[in-house]
Formats: structure tokens, sequence, C-alpha cells
């Protein structure tokens, strides 16, 4: 096991979950669900291919994680969208889950890892279709996060907030 520096956080390594590495217990990010969700619930959910876990860590093989976000795939009904869509089901990604340590909070790690899963959002769609990524925002605070980077709302909510693969492209990344 490497020891971890807690400054500065950069360059940040985003990993997919490993049991035998990570320190899940240890992750606070102020939000009592998305902890649990890390330290109880992450691993058997990747076990059983309901989502992939993503985590940041300071440096390879460092075991103090920093921030995480997970992905899974998913569908919506199209009235879900604005617009008409032609199709019974609509594909979707849906970034379920995004938190980061307090410790670290407003160093630009949110960002990044927002970044990485539309990143991931944009390369699957090449490979299968991806029409939206769709975030669920915890409480109203969270979906201002996502607004301030151009998530839109869908029909069900202002908490359920989505991206087309479109405008992901057009971003250049
Ligand atoms: C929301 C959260 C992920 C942001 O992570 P972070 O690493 O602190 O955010 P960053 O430092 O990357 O911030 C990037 C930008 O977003 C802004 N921002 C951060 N949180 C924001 C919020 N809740 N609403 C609006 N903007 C926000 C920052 O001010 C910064 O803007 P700037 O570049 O113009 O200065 C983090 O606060 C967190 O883990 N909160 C608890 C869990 C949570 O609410 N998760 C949300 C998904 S359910």
């Amino acid at each position: 096991m490497v020891a971890c520096q807690s400054m500065p956080p950069t360059p940040l390594i985003i990993e997919r979950l490993d049991r035998t590495v990570h320190d899940r217990v240890t992750f606070d990010c102020g939000e009592t669900e998305l902890n649990d969700y890390l330290k109880f619930i992450a691993r058997q959910h990747v076990d059983k291919g309901y989502a992939q876990v993503w985590i940041a860590v300071t440096k390879p093989g460092c075991t103090q994680i920093v921030g995480y976000y997970t992905l899974s795939m998913t569908s919506l009904a199209p009235d879900e969208l604005q617009g008409k869509s032609g199709v019974r089901r609509v594909p979707a990604l849906l970034l379920g889950k995004l938190a980061v340590d307090k410790r670290y909070h407003g160093q630009g790690i949110g960002i990044r890892l927002l970044m990485h899963a539309q990143r991931s959002a944009l390369l699957l769609s090449r490979q299968v279709g991806v029409h939206a990524l769709i975030v669920d925002a915890l409480h109203e605070q969270a979906a201002d996060f996502y607004r301030k980077y151009d998530f839109e709302e869908l029909t069900t909510g202002p908490l359920h907030l989505y991206k087309t693969i479109k405008d992901i492209a057009r971003m250049g990344l």
C-alpha cells in the first residue's frame, strides 16, 4: 500500500473500485446516503453488474478515496424527454452517484469526475446506442452542480437531469 498525500490532489487517478485496495470505510462526503452506498452497497452492485464504480485517488495504489461516481445502463420512456423520440424506450447511461470527500471539496475533483463520466459515455456511445447521460441528483443543491454543467431537467422532476450525447460530443472531450 502507498501512503497517501492529502494535498495537492493533482494529478488525479480515476480507476475502477478495487476492494483489495480502496478504503471505503473512511470516505465522508457529508451525505450519509452516498457514504453508505460506497461502504455497504457499491461492491455488491459491481458484482451483480448493476453499476460500475469509479474511484478517484491521488496516486496509483493509494488507499484513500477522494471521490467516486457510478455508471449504469438505463432507459427512459419517451415522454421523460422534451420532444419526440419515435422509439418505445430511449437508451441512456445513468450517472447514479457522484461524491467527493469533504476534505477535498472545492478543489475541482467533482468536475473532473463529471468530465470522466461524460468521456466514458461518449466512448460507449460509439459502440452501443446511448442517447443521453442521466443524473439523479440527491437534492436541489446537487442538481445545481449539474445545471452549472448544462444538464437539463427531465420531465419527471427537478432532480432528474440529462445531457444528450450530441451535446457531450460538442464539448470536444
Ligand atoms: C457536489 C460535489 C460533488 C462537488 O464536488 P467538488 O469537488 O467540491 O466540486 P468542484 O470543486 O469540482 O467544483 C467545480 C465547480 O462547481 C461548483 N460547484 C460545486 N458544488 C456546487 C453546487 N452544489 N452547486 C453549484 N455549483 C457547485 C464550484 O463552485 C466550481 O465552480 P467554479 O469552477 O466556477 O469555481 C461535492 O460537493 C459533494 O460530494 N457533495 C456531497 C454529495 C453530493 O451532493 N453529490 C451530488 C450528486 S448526488
